[in-house]
This record gives structure tokens, C-alpha cells and sequence, in this order.
């Protein structure tokens, strides 16, 4: 990697770190955080996307007797859903339990969950629909939000909470298709017919985006993850046209708040030279590629140092205990010890064993 000089940024701490927690167990101080921060970390920390999910039976429970969109805006129960997996696993950074779709919401599309997975019947479909959404007060439309951190931080200690939400491709697709997409034909209809209206509804959701992340430091998140969960669909013409501007400008206003920034774009493999000119501090990488050989892509590129978040697949979580050994020891190794989160290449699935995810851990954070 060629050498390059950090742009002059402070990396700022929560203020209200746990009381009684001496100064070197700050959030700051954390293997997530100087592994963020591309510094060297005697291992890897770990933490993995959907953490606190259906694989957990202490999550299930508790769904037992909500919704889905209950549990997310009830702050005492989505706090103790996002501690769940810290206390069963001891894992290094917590994610704040929410859903990528709140802020659509608050934007004013109804959203629903079914069993087919979410539903937003009002969707955009032509530049007139635009009228339907607006930007909107953080601390107004998802206060629940901002209690669900306050109330997170209180129970963690010195372990760094992720604050995220959807990158703004990923969120339109949502706004036009109104579901998860398969082929996301709507979506690529409405660019191609309404090119304008496509840039003025990524720009404001990157504007809304800003504001709700912002709004999320300001409570006490350690750093934000962007997911871009369906951006492996586009095209390079596609990502020049409509994906790259607004992405970057969210994440360059993002970087002054001075807590670290994670790219994740799930499927963007093939396109990591383009993605690293995003100007993110750390990049999600799926389970596509090897991390080695992401980062030698991103390098070529990157306007400075960067760390590297993955990758483990999924799926393998689902295989024998000695194949997971095998392939989460690899990652650590191409991964390295300086700059490597260490995390899955995607979300983890809702049917993995949980002897798996011991074994993971295990592998992980005592080699
Ligand atoms: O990572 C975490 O543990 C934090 C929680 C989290 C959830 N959703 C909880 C959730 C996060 C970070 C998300 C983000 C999210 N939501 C994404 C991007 C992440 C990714 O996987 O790429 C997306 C695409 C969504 C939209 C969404 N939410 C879908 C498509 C679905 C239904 C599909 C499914 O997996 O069931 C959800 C529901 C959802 N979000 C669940 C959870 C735990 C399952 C809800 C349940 O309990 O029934």
C-alpha cells in the first residue's frame, strides 16, 4: 500500500464513556476503534453484521411478544436486543438495534413488516411521487432512536456502539420498489426514465441520512456504518451517474463529525477501485474477494490510509466446526493485524447453530 498522510481529524470519544471505567478502557482506546483508525491491534476485533437477530434465543423470545417494528422504537428492549450478543459473546463493538428502513419512515413512507419481509405500499414511482417524502427532525420523527442509545451506552461500558443506516442507493431502491427487490427493474426504470428526479431523491435521502446519522453521534455512537446492501446491481455507468456523488458527499460530511465512517457495499467486488475513491475511513468488504487482495484493489485508488471490515461468508457458519476454523483463521490472516475489523461478508443468516458463532469467536479473539 502506498503510503499517504492522514488528513488532520480528531477522532472524538462519546463524553458520557461508562463513569466508573478507568481512562484506558475508554470506547477510544478499543481494539475497534484503533483497528478503525488503521492502527496495529494484537488481533483483529470482531463483531458481525445482524449480531442481535433471530439465530439468538433470547432475541426470539422477546419476539415473541412484539413486532418487529415495536421492538424498534420501544428504546429499553431494542437496547437490551443490542446487548444481547455482547453479553452471550463478549464481542468487540456493539450495532445499535434498529432497522435501515426507520428513516424512510420518518421521510413519510408507511413501512410494514410481513412475513414476506417489509412493505412500503405509498413507493415512488414517477418524479411527482417525490412530494410524498421530506426531511425531517431526528430528534422528533426517531427520538426512539436516540433513547436506544442513550439507554445502549449505559449498559456497555467501555464497548464501542456502531450507530448505521442504509447508503442512499440502497434506501431509494426501497423508496421506488417498495419491498426488497429481486432484479430491481423499478428501480433501474426510474433511473433511466427520470434521471433528475433519481439524482434529486438520492440526494435527499443522502441530506435525510446525514442528518439522522449526525443526530446519532451526537447521542453517543462510536461510528456510523453505511450499508449499501443491493449496490453489487449497478453498473459501473450506474455508479458513475447516480450512486458515486451522493454517497461520497454523505460520507465526507459524516467524516467531520470525527468518529470513523464504514463503507459496506455488499456485491461491489468488482468495482472496489471505484468505491474506494468514496473517501470512507473503513471498507466493508462481502465475502467475494479475499481481503488481501480487497485491500491491494483499494489501495490503488484510496485518497488516504483506510482499514478493511470482513469477511468471512455467511454461509460457512452453517458448515462443520473445523471448517469454520479453517476459513475464519484464514481471514485473519489475510486480513491482518493492522486495519482488519473482522466481520462476516454479510449479515449473519437467522438459522446459524450457535455453536458456530463460539467456535468463531474463539478462532478470533484467542487464535
Ligand atoms: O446488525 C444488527 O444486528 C442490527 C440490526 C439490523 C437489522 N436490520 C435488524 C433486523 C440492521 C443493521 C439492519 C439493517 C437492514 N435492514 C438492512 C441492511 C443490512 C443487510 O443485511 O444488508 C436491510 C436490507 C434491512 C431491511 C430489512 N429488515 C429486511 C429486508 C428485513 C426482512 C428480511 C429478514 O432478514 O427478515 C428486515 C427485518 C429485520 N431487520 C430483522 C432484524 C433482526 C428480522 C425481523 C424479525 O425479527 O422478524
Amino acid at each position: 500500500m502506498r503510503k499517504r498522510e492522514w488528513p488532520a481529524r480528531t477522532f472524538v470519544s462519546p463524553s458520557s464513556v461508562s463513569k466508573n471505567a478507568p481512562m484506558s478502557a475508554s470506547p477510544t482506546d478499543s481494539l475497534f476503534l484503533r483497528a478503525c483508525r488503521g492502527e496495529a491491534t494484537s488481533r483483529p476485533p470482531l463483531w458481525m453484521m445482524r449480531q442481535a437477530g433471530r439465530y439468538l434465543p433470547e432475541y426470539r423470545r422477546i419476539r415473541e411478544k412484539v413486532s418487529f417494528l415495536e421492538l424498534c422504537k420501544t428504546p429499553s428492549l431494542a437496547a437490551e436486543v443490542t446487548l444481547q450478543p455482547i453479553r452471550r459473546f463478549g464481542f468487540d463493538a456493539a450495532i445499535l438495534f434498529s432497522d435501515l428502513l426507520v428513516p424512510l419512515e420518518a421521510m413519510g413512507l408507511s413501512v410494514e413488516f410481513t412475513e414476506q419481509g417489509p412493505r412500503l405500499p405509498t413507493a415512488i414511482r414517477t418524479p411527482d411521487d417525490l412530494a410524498r417524502i421530506h426531511s425531517f427532525d431526528p430528534a422528533q420523527r426517531t427520538d426512539f432512536v436516540l433513547e436506544t442509545i442513550r439507554l445502549a451506552r449505559e449498559g456497555l461500558g467501555s464497548t464501542p456502539l456502531i450507530g448505521f443506516a442504509g447508503a442512499p442507493f440502497t434506501v431509494a431502491t426501497y423508496a421506488i420498489e417498495g419491498k426488497t427487490a429481486k432484479n430491481f427493474t423499478e428501480t433501474k426504470k426510474f433511473f433511466y426514465r427520470y434521471p433528475q428526479a433519481a439524482r434529486q431523491l438520492l440526494s435527499m435521502i443522502g441530506g435525510a441520512t446525514e442528518a439522522y446519522l449526525k443526530s446519532q453521534v451526537a447521542a453517543g455512537v462510536a461510528a456510523v456504518q453505511l450499508f449499501d446492501s443491493w449496490v453489487g446491481v449497478v453498473s459501473t455507468d450506474d455508479w458513475n451517474d447516480f450512486v458515486f456523488e451522493p454517497t461520497a458527499a454523505l460520507i465526507a460530511a459524516l467524516r467531520t463529525t470525527g468518529v470513523p465512517v464504514i463503507y459496506f457495499g455488499n456485491g461491489a467486488t468488482t468495482i472496489l477501485d471505484r468505491v474506494a475513491a468514496l473517501g470512507a475511513d473503513v471498507y466493508g468488504i462481502d465475502w467475494r474477494l479475499p481481503l488481501d487482495e480487497a485491500r491491494a484493489r483499494l489501495a490503488t485508488t484510496a485518497r488516504y490510509p483506510f482499514a478493511v471490515q470482513g469477511n468471512l461468508d455467511p454461509a460457512v457458519l452453517l458448515g462443520p466446526i473445523p471448517l469454520i476454523e479453517r476459513r475464519a483463521a484464514d481471514v485473519v490472516a489475510r486480513g491482518g493485524c493492522r486495519g482488519h475489523v473482522f466481520n462476516l461478508g454479510h449479515g449473519i443468516t437467522p438459522e446459524t447453530p450457535i455453536e458456530s458463532v463460539e467456535a468463531l469467536v474463539r478462532v478470533v479473539q484467542q487464535g
